[in-house]
């Protein structure tokens, strides 16, 4: 992770939405002189993010719970009066499917503004049937009607509405949801929250097991407010991922060593909750890979800017710039199975790339941070 190769005075040839060659200056094949071309002289070209872990599509922000963070209360307290998930949950379900894309899709521009261009979408705002599958279909809309490429999450198993008992609910995400979401094809993983007061690691194999009798391959909400047992489930079940990682230790560091699950911190979130950081060093030392995503959602991380998440994980993780760049593009790409296509400048892979602006060097980005270096965006080909 801590080699990024980087070619200075370079090309680099996009034909048909697909990187068809790059190299040293000298070395630019003649035939390809009368192309029409882009001088970016100063700034660096790099491989867009991959973003493996959101919850773009919902209804409203939540500041008034920002607030009441701010004068103390914990996010489970706040859970628990009725804000956090269930919250959202209130407020999406007021709104039809296209109401709620209205909401997202200014959502989805503004991450590709700053350098994204795959991105992972989970339900989990709607715990009703019917809610949960308008909001993978507003995902994969997201995907049809913009350049983002997008792969989706049927995350049922957030939390349990008030309306009903939680044995009652899971019974509902097994025998209604998981069937009626694999009926229209419309998620590509399952996710559950695995996590004191919410899933525990029992509930969360029964819920990932159904969903891979329905294709659907699970990624867990693992460790985030405890040790909660989620890295051990992720494991056990052959999750792409487990996510989040605040509160991991020497054990779930060894299960992960022994498995091909990718480590993902969200440092948005322990940001933004004023948590511990995971304990990338220690990870990283230990042999194991580590991604970075945003979580963008109202509760826990309203952003989606990777740069920023990249400078926190320098700053706060204390990953290199090169781990960091590592971990938000090809290591998030394996993660949601899309590194033959995306996450790094290679031959054959999606053009899509961004552009600084002028910078000194790679390790400027990150280090001034909240600064929007990103000039322009090319996806698929076409710069936007
Ligand atoms: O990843 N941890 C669970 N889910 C989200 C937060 C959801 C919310 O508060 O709305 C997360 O942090
Ligand atoms: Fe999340």
């Amino acid at each position: 992770m801590a080699v990024l190769p980087v070619l200075a005075d370079a090309y680099l040839i996009v034909s048909n939405g697909v990187i068809s060659g790059y190299g040293s200056m000298k070395d630019l094949p003649s035939s390809i002189r009368s192309a029409a071309t882009i001088d970016v002289a100063g700034r660096f070209v790099f491989p867009s993010f991959v973003d493996s872990h959101t919850h773009l599509v919902y209804a409203a922000s939540r500041e008034e719970e920002f607030v009441m963070k701010i004068k103390g209360a914990t996010y489970e307290e706040i859970a628990a009066k009725g804000g956090g998930i269930l919250n959202s949950a209130k407020k999406l379900r007021q709104l039809s499917e296209d109401e709620l894309f209205e909401c997202t899709v200014g959502r989805a521009w503004d991450i590709i503004r700053t350098g994204t261009g795959a991105v992972e979408i989970k339900s989990g705002y709607g715990l009703t049937v019917a809610d949960e599958l308008k909001m993978l279909r507003v995902a994969k809309r997201i995907g049809a009607e913009t350049p983002l490429t997008v792969k989706t999450t049927f995350l049922g198993a957030h939390a349990v509405p008030k309306e009903i008992t939680k044995d009652d609910y899971i019974n509902l995400i097994l025998q209604e949801m998981i069937p009626a979401v694999a009926e229209e094809n419309l998620a590509d993983y399952i996710d559950v929250f695995c996590e004191q007061g919410f899933f525990s690691p029992d509930e969360t194999e029964r819920v990932v097991e159904r969903g891979k009798e329905y294709g659907m391959k699970p990624r867990i909400h693992a460790n985030q407010l405890h040790r909660s047992g989620g890295v051990q489930v992720g494991v056990k079940t052959g999750a792409l991922s487990v996510d989040h990682l605040e509160n991991v230790g020497d054990d779930e560091i060894s299960v992960l060593k022994n498995s091909s699950v990718m480590p993902t911190a969200l440092p948005g979130a322990a940001f933004f909750l004023g948590l511990p950081f995971p304990p990338a060093r220690t990870m990283m030392e230990a042999g194991l890979p580590l991604a970075i995503a945003s979580d963008y959602n109202p509760g826990s991380s309203p952003s989606g800017n990777m740069p920023m998440m990249v400078s926190l994980a320098c700053i706060k993780m204390k990953m290199t710039p090169e781990e960091a760049f590592n971990a938000s593009t090809i290591n998030t790409a394996c993660a949601l199975e899309l590194d033959k296509t995306h996450g790094s400048i290679t031959i054959g892979k999606k053009a899509n790339l961004f552009i600084t602006k002028p910078v000194s060097s790679l390790a400027y980005l990150p280090y001034a941070y909240g600064s929007n270096l990103v000039e322009s965006v090319m996806l698929n080909g076409k710069i936007l």
